[in-house]
This record gives C-alpha cells, structure tokens and sequence, in this order.
C-alpha cells in the first residue's frame, strides 16, 4: 500500500514543529515534490527531505548552497542565507526573502526593458562571476527585474564555485566548466528576447535541419531506436510494490496522452512517492496545498471537469470525499487516470465526455456538491453553456486562463456569490473557491 498520506503528514508535522502553524508554501520543485520553500515571520526556508529523487538532478546539497551564498553575501539581488540546519533526513537552509520577480515573458512585448534587464542581469551575472561562483540556471523565474525595479537572483542549488573566467564561460555560454553544464545560460536566455530570439531560433532550426541532411544514412540502414523505458518505472518496479508499478504504468501512459504537454513525452503533474519523482510539467503538490487550506472536501460528492489524471479527485477521496466523478475528452488520459486511483486505492470513477458535445450531457451529470473546473474551460468552445451547467452547483473550485478581476467576474454572473482566493498556482495564475452565499 502506498505510505502516501503519512508521507504528507510528515511534512506537515515537520514544517508546523520547525517553521509554525503559519508557514506558507511558495514553492514546489517540479523535480521532487521533497525540495520545498515556505515563507515564514518574514524569512524563506527551503526544505529538503533526503530522498533520492530530491538528491538526484541536484549538484549542491543545502548545506553547500550556504557556502556560496555566504560568499556572495555583500552582493546586492542575492539573498543573504542566515542558517543551515540538518535534522534526521531534513536539511534546511533560511534566507533573507527578496522581493518577488515581475515573471513576465520577455518573448511578448516590451523589447526595449527587455533588453534593459537583459543588460542588468548580465551585469549582476559577472558580479558572481567575479567573486568565483556560477550560478549555472539562469532562467527567467530565478534572475530578472523584481516588482521594485531592480534585479533579484534566487535559486543557487546548480551554482559551484570556480575561476571567475569559468565560471563566466558557463554563466554567459553555457558550457560545462563545473561538473555539469548550465541548462539555462545567457546565450540560452537571449532566445526568449522578442526579435532577437526570432532569429536564434530560425538559425538553430536551419542549422539543425543542415547537420541532419548531412549526416543522414540511407534508408535501408536506419533502425528503428527502441522507446527507452522511463527511470521512474524501473525505479518503481525495484520497490516490488504493486502499487507503484500500476503508478509508473499511469505516468507512462499519461505521459503519451494528448492531454498532456503537446509535443513532448511528460505528464501534466509531477508527484514524489516513496522516494521515487513521478515526472510532469508541473508541480502537484503545490496545487493541492492551495486547495486543501481552502476546501474541506469531507462527506462531499466531486465532480471533476477535464480532470487530466485526477489527482483531484483520488486527493479529495483520500481526504474524505465520499463520491468522485472525473471526465475529460481524451481516452487515453483517462486510462492514465483509472489507473493511477487503482495506485492510491482509492474509488473515482471516470467518464470520457466533450464538454462541447452536442446531446444533453449536462442532465446525466446531476447530484454533486462541488464542482471543479480547474484550467479546463479555456479549451472547450462552448463557454456560455459551461458555466450555465457549473452554475447549477452550490460550490465551485475555478482557474481560468482569464484575468482575476474576470474570473471573478464570471463566478459572480454564474451566482457564486462568496468568492474565496485560494492562492496563485505554479502558473501564476489565480484559484477560486466559490460558493452561492
Ligand atoms: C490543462 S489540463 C487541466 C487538468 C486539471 N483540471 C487541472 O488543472 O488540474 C486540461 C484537461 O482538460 C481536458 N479537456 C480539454 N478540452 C475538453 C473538453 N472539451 N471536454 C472535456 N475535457 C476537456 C484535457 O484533456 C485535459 O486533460
């Protein structure tokens, strides 16, 4: 049986016992659920529990990622670490909280401050460089201009310490001078920039399409490269636990569904258990912290709406709902989904249906308490007639691709008069608790 319940009350026990009751979660690695960053009496604390999926894909431990922010400490836009401790199998390293990203998307838009802050982050790049360390994932959620104007620089758990000239060559280019390669260098960065990035992009494109034209062989040669099976399902099959191959087997198909990330080979959600990361384009658990501060789905009947894999549902059952009902329009995902609730064993029942079908479906789905409608309405065209059928329900959980202030809106016209912000998701984006009074 999967130890997944007590896996999550001990974290909640050990954040309450370390951080307090008012600790919040900011933030979840989409590569381990066991790597976290809570916010608490004003200063971060990341968390690691040692797992191996929290340890793998990481170059530093905590413990190291202090040492190099000690170093950088008189820097302006890097956080100043107060402490590091290791308790049993948790490490925990507190820092001075920065003020937050703006996190837009430099590939809309606004060339000009684009190109202001790309110069900024240069600048503040080569002060780390200068002081011997690389900060090696120069993403654009971890360095860009802050809401107060001037540039913050987080996230220092793939930086290592080097010849300034080394780490230069890592930061800007990418290229492995430390133990590994940076994914996301300056270089990589530019490809974001609007029109700039354009170009980039079409000279890679062409570039590849030449070496390939080059380099290929003839037809009668090429051999078909085997699909390699996924580390996660051999690492689950290694525990010998039923369930965790049935979940494996969930992912793996999950991952090949449409409904999940167009164009690549991952699921929607990443989940740690046992250990072992369960890979996706998103974190879940910082979804379902959200949810569960704000919703108590004890002795309710669910119904899920492009319910994906049903997390929600198989979270809601496992957390005392009494009935759950999730749909989606793609069979394959719903396989995924029958799956992964066998894996929890917990009892969902699902139904392939298009939320844009022309028979009366809205008739046969009667009787539930809550409804949830969580990223899904964006794809079905028939808005008007999605929220007349949420509208029939008593309570809602919403996120929209709208903007707040509309989102708002629209629970309110579909009578949903006591309106309850859950907290921005790991896409920034608002979720909606909402019932009529
Ligand atoms: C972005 S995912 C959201 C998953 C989940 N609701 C969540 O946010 O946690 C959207 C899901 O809606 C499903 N979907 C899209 N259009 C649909 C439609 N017309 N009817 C039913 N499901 C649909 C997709 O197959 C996909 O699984």
């Amino acid at each position: 049986m999967l130890r997944y319940v007590q896996e999550q009350e001990a974290w909640d026990q050990f954040i309450r016992g370390n951080l307090g009751e008012s600790a919040k979660l900011v933030n979840v690695s989409k590569f381990s659920s066991d790597s976290r960053v809570y916010e608490s009496s004003g200063t971060i604390h990341k968390i690691r529990r040692l797992t191996p999926a929290s340890m793998r894909n990481r170059n530093n431990s905590l413990e190291d990622e202090y040492l190099v922010l000690k170093r950088l400490s008189s820097i302006r836009g890097v956080p100043r670490a107060h402490s590091y401790k290791r308790i049993d199998q948790w490490e925990q390293l507190e820092m001075e909280v920065l003020p937050a990203l703006q996190g837009y998307d430099p590939t809309f838009g606004r060339p000009k401050e684009t190109l202001i802050d790309f110069w900024n982050v240069i600048q503040l790049t080569w002060e780390l460089n200068r002081n011997g360390c690389s900060h090696g994932d120069l993403h654009r959620d971890n360095v860009g201009r802050n809401i107060q104007g001037s540039i913050s620089i987080f996230d220092f758990d793939q930086a290592c310490l080097d010849r300034p000239w080394r780490c230069m060559i890592r930061d800007m280019l990418g290229l492995g001078t430390c133990e590994r390669r940076s994914e996301f260098s300056l270089f990589n960065r530019l490809r974001d920039v609007r029109g700039i990035g354009l170009v980039l992009r079409a000279v890679v494109r062409v570039s590849k399409h030449l070496l390939g034209f080059l380099s290929r062989t003839p037809s009668s040669s090429v051999v078909p490269n085997p699909v390699p099976e996924p580390a996660f399902m051999e690492r689950a099959r290694l525990r010998a636990d039923p369930n965790l191959e049935v979940l494996a087997n969930a992912w793996r198909l999950a991952a090949r569904a449409h409904a999940s990330a167009p164009g690549v080979d991952i699921g929607y959600y990443s989940i740690d258990i046992a250990g072992i990361n369960f890979p996706g384009e998103r974190p879940w658990m910082l979804r379902w912290d959200r949810i569960q501060k704000g919703i108590d789905f004890k002795g309710k009947q669910l119904l899920e709406l492009g319910c994906n894999m049903g997390l929600l549902s198989i979270h809601a059952k496992l957390y005392g709902a009494t009935a759950c009902l999730g749909i989606d329009v793609d069979k394959e995902i719903l396989e995924a989904a029958a799956l992964a609730s066998r894996a929890f064993e917990v009892e969902v029942a699902h139904r392939l249906l298009d939320l844009d079908a022309p028979f009366p479906w809205e008739g046969e789905l009667k009787g539930f308490d809550i409804v949830s409608a969580l990223s899904v309405l964006h794809w079905v065209k028939d808005k008007k007639r999605a929220w007349a059928f949420i509208a029939q329900h008593n309570e809602v959980l919403y996120e929209g691709h709208e903007s707040e202030q509309e989102a708002e809106s629209n629970l309110r016209q579909a009578g949903f008069m006591h309106i309850v912000r859950l907290g921005a998701t790991e896409r920034n984006r608002q979720m909606f608790y909402a019932a009529r009074s």
